[in-house]
């Protein structure tokens, strides 16, 4: 492909509403022309976490302003675009619906090709838009709703190595920085408050270490920072602080730990050096990709990390998602469907432990 091209990319499928225009060819990396996100916080933060009707409603009554941002920013027309691509799952399925409806009416519209995008190849090729990463690499998705170790060996070819068994890490995240009384979205704001903490004050378990599969668990560690929590309510800020800190090591610890069973196993596969890309909206937290990029030179890996707002939810990783498929000509037709469960390797086995949910 020796032309560059311009695709339109839309994400509803969780609580941040996004369109964005992106311009390229597969193996450099391309160029953002405009990237509009609008988080949907204050929609839900009464609520404590994302309710599904109202993220529904909110794109609803906000896609069309930010598609035609999205738009005339990047200063083109839909007839200059080559395609346009939209998340098409996994997430809830309203908000899945409306921003497939309104990326299938644009391509019929302005008589342009579709691709509906798996929202987890759009984090797992989110890396490739700002850097030259070449397949194959190891991937690290660390999400709200998913915490996955795969191999990606291109376009459409992943090979799960393993998943959570009960909470993802974002979630996890989430939940602890609820019960310590943070607010939402947790994530962030656990981050912030684990700054000024002492890490070693709690000594909190570390679920799944030294297990010989790379799979995870997440949520008898939020059980233990909520037992420790409950043993020093009313909480002080410093006490708040180090249970924060404490659990943030925790939860780096287990990814480190599954991520070097991961690189083993990649190794044994596809040989080394190799490269290591940790994606989706944990990835934004600074401790842990510290931690991680240690794990990762310490086993001969080097690490990719997208920029933070490339990490969580957006309209330019489904546009490059788009873009890379789009160049292969994966194309697809307007009569797909809307997933709320989308795997990236259909295949892989269910992660079952004994008394615990898969
Ligand atoms: O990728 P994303 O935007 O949405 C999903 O596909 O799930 O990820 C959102 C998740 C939330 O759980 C949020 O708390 C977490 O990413 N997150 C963080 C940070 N920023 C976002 N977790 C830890 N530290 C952060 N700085
Ligand atoms: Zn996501």
């Amino acid at each position: 492909m020796d032309r560059p091209l311009t695709l339109l990319g839309l994400e509803t499928s969780c609580d941040e509403t996004a369109a964005a225009v992106v311009r390229g060819r597969p193996g450099a990396p391309g160029e953002i022309l405009s990237n509009i996100i609008l988080s949907q916080v204050e929609e839900h933060a009464a609520f404590g976490g994302v309710v599904p009707e109202i993220a529904a409603r909110a794109h609803v009554e906000h896609l069309d302003g930010l598609i035609a941002r999205a738009m005339a920013e990047a200063g083109l027309s839909f007839s200059q675009l080559d395609a346009v691509a939209a998340t098409a799952g996994p997430g809830l399925i309203g908000g899945v619906m409306v921003g497939l409806m309104e990326g299938k009416a644009i391509a019929l519209a302005a008589g342009k090709p579709f691709i509906a995008v798996n929202h987890l190849e759009g984090h797992a090729l989110s890396a490739r838009l700002v850097a030259p990463v070449p397949f194959p690499y190891l991937l690290l998705l660390v999400s709200g709703g998913h915490c996955q170790l795969l191999s990606v060996a291109g376009i459409g070819r992943y090979r799960r190595y393993g998943t959570t068994i009960d909470d993802a890490v974002g979630e996890a995240f989430d939940k602890t920085a609820k019960l310590l009384g943070l607010g939402y979205p947790g994530g962030p704001a656990l981050e912030a408050a684990a700054r000024t903490g002492n890490p070693t004050r709690f000594a909190l378990p570390r679920p799944m270490l030294g297990r010989p599969d790379c799979h995870f668990s997440f949520s008898g560690l939020k059980t233990a920072v909520s037992r420790a929590a409950d043993s020093h309510r009313p909480l002080d800020d410093k006490t708040c602080a180090d249970l924060a800190a404490s659990f943030q090591a925790a939860a780096g610890d287990v990814l480190a730990d599954r991520l070097g069973q991961a690189m083993r196993r990649f190794v044994g596969e596809h040989g080394g050096p190799a490269s290591l890309v940790v994606a989706g909206g944990v990835a934004a937290n600074a401790a842990l990709r510290a931690r991680l990029g240690d794990a990762a030179a310490s086993q001969g890996f080097t690490l990719s990390v997208p920029p933070p707002r490339l990490c969580t939810d957006n309209g330019a990783m489904i546009a490059w998602a788009g873009l890379e498929r789009f160049a292969l000509g994966l194309t697809d037709s307007l009569s797909v469907k809307p997933r709320a469960r989308w795997p990236l390797d259909p295949t892989a086995p269910p992660a079952s432990y004994a008394g615990v949910k898969a």
